[in-house]
């Protein structure tokens, strides 16, 4: 049996003392708009046993926007998109890393310090586009268009990104497109493995690129016709959009950018209503921050972000595992790419 917000399990669950409800009292106002008071009392004894933990083991919690808010705003040290959770590990003293992400995210903290521990607290936590290219399939580019840079998206294994000359996120393609470009002095770069990113950032530079067929199975799934059913029902409202999004839909949308950008939108514009086009937490870890802002959410869940669980990064610095290991060879050489990438972009992290 799961509960609606957590995906905890029921069975044998911490007790909610009074020591306890006293503890997080402050977490739970901070949080109280997005999580129902009923679930309170079985999130909070597992909040309070994290953090005791995270300090005893002197570990560091990166969490990604799209984690569930108890995990979000309630026991994560540094929250941020995949570029701030990138700059984060670079530059953390702890230790310890327990990556509330997914495997690609971890991997990448383990290819920046490969002398510290990396825990993800699900092995499943994949990622579509991850899964849809390997580092043969690179090799394979590379000799079909010799002379050309790859520019890969972080969303790889530590393999593909061995493969590549520079990494980029979703904040940075544009910048990092362009200065690979400049830099090998070519006007064609290949860019993998998300098509649409691809072929939105194609529409911001006049860099020619060629892409390949990977999709994020939750970004795919928005079409052009939705954000527009959308708008009639919601006359006004701001419609922000991931560019993992298909490029119709990012024309329909007001605004595209990183998971982090979308944030500082809102931050910054304060629309009075907004859709996040989008993975579904990212609403309720913004709404949090923004009170007068009304979040309408047709969303998608991503289902590989949500095998990360309260119980399972528990579990995780209980038992120590599940460590992230990657080969140091193809880290080595996975690590050049995301630290060329890091030195086009220094958007500094975000403490939690
Ligand atoms: P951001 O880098 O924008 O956070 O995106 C990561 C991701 O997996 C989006 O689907
Ligand atoms: Fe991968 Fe899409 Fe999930 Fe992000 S939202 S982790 S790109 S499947």
């Amino acid at each position: 049996m799961t509960l609606a917000h957590g995906h905890v399990s029921v069975s044998n669950p911490l007790p909610y003392t009074p020591e306890v409800a006293q503890e997080t009292a402050g977490l739970y106002a901070k949080v109280a708009r997005v999580i129902p008071s009923i679930e309170w009392p079985r999130f909070a004894p597992t909040i309070a046993r994290i953090n005791r933990l995270k300090a005893e083991r002197h570990a560091v919690i990166l969490a990604h926007n799209y984690q569930t808010p108890e995990i979000f705003h309630c026991v994560a040290d540094f929250v941020g998109d995949s570029l701030q959770l990138a700059q984060e590990a670079a530059k953390t003293d702890a230790p310890v890393i327990v990556q509330a992400g997914v495997h690609f995210m971890a991997e990448t903290s383990k290819i920046l310090c490969p002398d510290k521990t990396v825990l993800i607290p699900s092995l499943e936590a994949g990622c579509s586009l991850a899964s849809s290219i390997t580092g043969a399939d690179v090799r394979l580019l590379r000799q079909r268009y010799p002379g050309l840079p790859i520019v890969t998206y972080v969303n790889t294994s530590a393999e593909v990104k061995a493969e590549s000359d520079i990494c980029c996120t979703s904040s940075n393609a544009v910048a990092v497109v362009e200065s690979i470009a400049a830099e090998r002095g070519v006007d064609t770069v290949i860019m993998i493995p998300d098509e649409f990113l691809a072929k939105n950032v194609a529409l911001q530079t006049p860099v020619k690129i060629i892409s390949w067929a990977g999709h994020c199975e939750v970004h795919e799934r928005f079409s052009a016709q939705d954000i527009r059913d959308f708008r009639k029902g919601n006359p006004g409202a701001i419609v922000l959009a991931h560019p993992e999004c298909p490029p119709e839909v990012i024309a329909e949308a007001d605004f595209a950018g990183s998971t982090s950008a979308m944030i500082n939108y809102v931050g910054t514009k304060r629309p009075s209503r907004v859709v996040m086009v989008t993975e579904c937490s990212m609403s309720d870890n913004v709404s949090v921050h923004y009170p007068d802002v009304e979040f309408l959410r047709p969303c998608n869940l991503c289902p590989h972000m949500k095998r990360i669980t309260l119980d399972g990064i528990l579990n995780a610095l209980e038992t120590m595992t599940h460590e992230v290991k990657v080969d140091p060879e193809t880290g080595a050489r996975a690590r050049v790419a995301i630290e060329r990438m890091l030195r086009v972009t220094a958007k500094p992290a975000k403490a939690a």
